[in-house]
């Protein structure tokens, strides 16, 4: 049975298209991709039908991941058509909370509690000056997401 992904956070630009983009790389390696629907959106509208930011768009690239996502915002369907919504901090986590339609299906899973190093919040680099904070949440979601993968493999979620 197909499973599903959705990774969300303010933008879609910076963070959840890392995550979404590592996601589906994870996956192809461990030869499952056939197994998932991966998708991204965003909290908020500002960058609806943008591409992520040229810092992200560049860690993907240099770990050889080619990404032609464009944001979205979260509907209230996506709580009814995804199994688990991971936000990337706690702000979007209580956000995610407040919009999930009452009754619908999808977890509402904070990524980081699934990187084994225990690194919970992947903060928003969108405001830094530099890329070091788009390498770092690049790190984070390949942690957080074969930490995912393991525990569904092991059946513990
Ligand atoms: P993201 O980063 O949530 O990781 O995509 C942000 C991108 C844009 C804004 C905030 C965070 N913004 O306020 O425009």
């Amino acid at each position: 049975m197909t499973k599903s992904a959705l990774f969300v956070c303010l933008g879609n630009i910076c963070r959840s298209p890392i995550a979404e983009a590592v996601f589906g790389q994870v996956v192809k390696d461990r030869g499952v991709e056939s197994e998932w629907k991966i998708d991204s959106a965003a909290l908020g509208g500002w960058h609806v039908g943008n591409p992520p930011d040229s810092r992200a768009s560049k860690i993907l690239k240099n770990h050889g991941i080619s990404y032609q996502g464009r944001a979205r915002q979260i509907e209230d369907n996506d709580f009814k058509e995804f199994d688990y919504i991971f936000g990337m901090d706690n702000n979007n986590i209580s956000n995610l909370r407040e919009q999930q339609p009452k009754g619908s299906k999808a977890k509402v899973l904070l990524l980081g509690d699934f990187d084994p190093e225990g690194d919970k919040i992947i903060r928003d680099p969108y405001y830094d000056s530099g890329s070091e904070g788009f390498e770092k949440c690049y790190q984070q979601c390949m942690r957080a997401c074969n930490g995912f993968l393991d525990q569904i493999k092991e059946k513990k979620i």
